[in-house]
């Protein structure tokens, strides 16, 4: 038999491996040698669920025997409970019934998205470094990536004049990541005006992913929604925050416009998250001293992760929120070289920022060599620069428990470097 003909698609070859699969491979390898790594690689919290959460869910299972499909927009009574939580959370006020659908957590949301808006040859614009599914959703839809920068000197924020006229025009979202992964960066309410303002004045949608907003350290972080609701759409997920990345459960919110559409799009491709597990949601968004608790754990966790790292000469940034460090890799070395130096010495998984990170037409000015009394010459070009913006990080998510982070902090302060 002729099996020549099971390939994958053009458009799955097309896509590098995921990152994470990649980080994956690198532990399960480790783990086959007899070493058992220390994993700060993918961003998935080790931490049970709360307890009070799977009881919701086991009553849950119970009080939905007789329930065939779950509504694909989510019951009635989480919706409520979502725009419950938006309003005291944010001060915002969503109808739950028009501007809040229910996703099966954010990557779904988020992949599935650009499905409503993007024709084929129209721009997305989104992060470099950024989380994979906004390149693999906009490349699903037949959309361009258009990625932007972030870097140290913009403090982590997009400089929207670099974007060229040509790409704006045909331009149709703009993903925004704050609190930002990687780089811990959280937005302040101007620059949350400063993207809106660019946004509203190109026709561009806002897609802001905002699944990182419940694990920060002193400011509570904002949601784009506070400013304004039109042509926007946020992205959360109760993964993070209340540790249910197994229960796949999230939802989108907004511009009751782009909610419809975006409905549309999921009638046609899932089915929703069970209802017992939104059961669990309900409960989860009913309290928030578990979210305080495990924000002080995080705390703890980043504090000794710094410490550690500036005590072997590295400059550190001190990440407002997420659970994420982005850490400079020392001048000689790249963020694969570095990574590969820690799995090695320390038995320490990180992710290079390279794997998430997309190589950038960067424009440079340099400097035409001309006299000094030649006043008409044009003394500045612009030259592009292929770069990539995570070449000199890598990402620790601090996932491991305390113990772990401990062992993690003693190999590193021992290692060779
Ligand atoms: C930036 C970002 N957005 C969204 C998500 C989605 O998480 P989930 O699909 O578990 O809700 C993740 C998960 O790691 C993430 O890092």
């Amino acid at each position: 038999m002729n099996f020549n003909f099971l390939h994958p698609s053009n458009r799955l070859q097309k896509l590098s491996p995921y990152a994470f699969a990649e980080v994956d491979k690198l532990v399960t390898d480790l783990k086959k040698k007899g070493i058992e790594p220390i994993d700060f690689g993918v961003g998935d919290p080790f931490d049970p669920t709360p307890e009070f959460i799977l009881d919701a869910i086991k009553k849950g299972l119970e009080k939905h025997k007789n329930a065939g499909y779950p509504n694909y927009i989510g019951m009635k009574h989480y919706r409520e409970k979502i725009s419950e939580w938006m309003n005291n959370r944010f001060n915002v006020s969503l109808n739950p019934d028009t501007e809040i659908t229910s996703t099966i957590g954010g990557k779904e949301g988020i992949f599935h998205f650009p499905l409503g808006f993007v024709n084929p040859g129209d721009y997305v614009l989104m992060p470099s470094p950024g989380y994979p599914p906004y390149k693999t959703g906009t490349l699903f839809a037949s959309g361009i990536p258009y990625f932007y920068p972030l870097l140290e000197e913009n403090n982590f924020y997009p400089d929207f004049k670099k974007i060229p006229k040509t790409i704006l025009k045909k331009t149709k979202i703009l993903w925004l990541n704050y609190p930002n992964s990687p780089t811990g960066k959280m937005a302040t309410l101007d620059f949350y005006k400063h993207a809106i303002e660019f946004a509203h004045r190109h026709n561009i949608i806002i897609a802001s992913d905002e699944c990182y907003t419940e694990i920060y350290f002193d400011e509570k972080p904002h949601s784009i929604l506070e400013i304004d609701q039109k042509n926007i759409i946020v992205f959360q997920s109760l993964s993070k925050r209340s540790c249910m990345t197994g229960h796949r459960i999230g939802w989108a919110c907004g511009d009751e416009k782009i909610i419809k559409i975006f409905k549309q799009v999921k009638t046609n491709i899932d089915s929703g998250t069970p209802n017992f597990i939104q059961e669990g949601a309900i409960a989860a968004l009913s309290n928030e001293k578990h979210v305080q608790k495990m924000n002080k754990k995080y705390r703890e966790k980043r504090d000794i992760m710094l410490e550690t790292l500036s005590s072997i000469g590295l400059k550190t940034y001190r990440p407002e929120a997420t659970f994420y460090i982005w850490q400079r890799v020392p001048e000689d070395e790249t963020s694969i070289t570095f990574a590969k130096k820690l799995l090695q010495k320390c038995a320490i998984v990180v992710t290079p920022g390279e794997w998430i990170s997309e190589p950038i037409k960067i424009n440079q000015k340099t400097f035409k060599k001309h006299s000094s009394n030649d006043k008409n010459i044009k003394n500045r070009t612009k030259t592009a620069k292929i770069d990539n913006p995570g070449k000199n990080f890598i990402r620790f998510a601090l996932v491991p428990t305390f113990q772990q982070i401990q062992k993690a902090s003693k190999a590193i302060k021992s290692g060779i470097f």
